[in-house]
């Protein structure tokens, strides 16, 4: 996976992707990161990358000019004549696990990360193949975000995950809340690990597991149960008979 991120800040994705597992997959070359600098585009002889709104209005728009020629020397770059580019934006499509695992099977994804009030629709109109928001807030510029998406993705790629990180994985594929997890010591502050978790009987434990997650994604997020093709029938006794209990 070779990612590429056209931003005015370039540090902000430079430091969030150096460090932890997406370092350490950048380190051993299993995905691959540019940051373009929008900025180095401008024909501007002071280096401006925006201007006032036509129409008027608050805040500063970015202009298109440098935006479309960082994205065709990249396409160049690439000999290719389109790449997928991802615009964030609040007004684009929530993020979802799907559209993570739908980016992974790319093998370049460009991200363009705006700043101020946005880009001039027209380079948006020329290179953005995809609009995302990774939700119902407003950020300061598209870099957090385009990090975001970055992470999600990274974690999909063969190779990134190391066996115990990947194990991790599998039981929040089901589109449930993870269970909760313990570690030494057996007692904190009077507080006892659950029993069940100290047996060392494994399909116990699975199942307890499995309860503890359902009852997770019934209190904190129902809206996960709606349309849940990864429930058994067992879950479905399991969670009426708790509701029951409630
Ligand atoms: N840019 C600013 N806010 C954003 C959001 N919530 N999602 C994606 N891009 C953004």
């Amino acid at each position: 996976m070779n990612f590429y991120a056209m931003t005015l800040f370039p540090e902000i994705i430079e430091n969030g992707m150096r460090a932890s597992i997406t370092g350490r997959a950048l380190q051993k070359g299993i995905i691959t990161l540019d940051t373009i600098n929008i900025r180095d585009y401008s024909q501007n002889k002071h280096m401006r990358v925006d201007d006032y709104p036509y129409g008027g209005g608050a805040g500063m728009v970015m202009q298109a000019e440098p935006v479309y020629l960082a994205y065709q020397a990249l396409c160049h770059r690439l000999r290719q004549e389109k790449v997928r580019v991802i615009y964030l934006t609040p007004q684009g499509q929530v993020f979802s696990q799907a559209m993570a695992q739908e980016f992974a099977k790319e093998e370049h994804l460009v991200f363009l990360c705006g700043h101020y009030e946005g880009i001039d629709e027209r380079a948006l109109e020329m290179v953005v193949t995809d609009y995302v928001s990774i939700g119902d807030y407003i950020l300061t510029g598209g870099e957090l975000p385009a990090l975001v998406v970055m992470d999600a993705v990274s974690r999909l790629v063969p190779q990134v995950l190391n066996n115990e990180e990947s194990a991790q994985f599998e039981s929040f594929q089901d589109m449930l809340l993870e269970y909760p997890q313990y570690t030494r010591p057996e007692e904190f502050l009077g507080k006892k690990v659950p029993e069940v978790l100290l047996s060392g009987h494994h399909a116990k434990i699975e199942q307890w597991r499995r309860e503890q997650s359902l009852i997770r994604t019934v209190t904190r997020r129902p809206d996960l149960l709606k349309e849940n093709p990864y429930l058994t029938e067992k879950d479905k006794v399991y969670l009426e008979k708790y509701q029951k209990g409630q």
